[in-house]
């Protein structure tokens, strides 16, 4: 069974989050290909999809919408997985973000689950416009990611692919 593990990441930190879906989908013994949302050819080859990108400005990143735009047809016959990370803190990660208003661009593709995980900041991967933007905005600063609920999350994807394989 093989799975494309798709990502649109600005900084990064969401391109992290993907790979560590990848190694634990890969120790739970599936073939993984990670593939950016912008070079992603097709998926005629592929089992299921686990798609996820950082979020700007109350949206995914261009090349996520474009990707979920132009694939709806082909993720429409395969199980598909979302996440999006956006959310920064701690104690009560904001902002909250609706993730159907996220997933809009994928129409009536019907997800198996679509997961928000808190995501990172750091003032020195960003553009000086990015950073007056934070700045005026008060965003928490750090790596609020939570790693061990990232791997629970792609276990659970293994957990139910092979389920429904028996
Ligand atoms: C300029 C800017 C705008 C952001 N806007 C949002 C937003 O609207 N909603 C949200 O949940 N997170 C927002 N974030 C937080 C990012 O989604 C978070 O830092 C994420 O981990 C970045 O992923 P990346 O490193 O893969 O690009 C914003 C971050 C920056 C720098």
């Amino acid at each position: 069974m093989k799975i494309m593990v798709v990502v649109a990441s600005k900084h990064g930190s969401t391109r992290e989050i993907a790979e560590v879906i990848a190694a634990e989908l890969r120790l739970q013994k599936f073939s993984v290909d990670l593939v950016e949302a912008e070079h992603v050819n097709g998926l005629a080859e592929y089992n299921a999809v686990v798609f996820g990108s950082g979020v700007y400005a109350g949206n995914w990143l261009p090349e996520a919408v474009n990707f979920a735009n132009h694939f709806q047809k082909e993720l429409a016959q395969i199980p598909v997985w979302l996440f999006s990370s956006g959310p920064l803190g701690r104690e009560k990660p904001q902002p909250q973000e609706d993730p159907d208003k996220l997933a809009a661009s994928l129409g009536d593709v019907k997800a198996r689950d679509h997961h928000i995980f808190v995501g990172k900041l750091d003032l020195a991967d960003l553009t000086f416009a990015e950073r007056m933007l934070v700045k005026a905005v008060r965003a928490p600063i750090g790596d609020f990611r939570n790693w061990t609920e990232i791997r629970a999350w792609a276990h659970s994807i293994a957990s139910e692919l092979r389920a429904a394989n028996h």
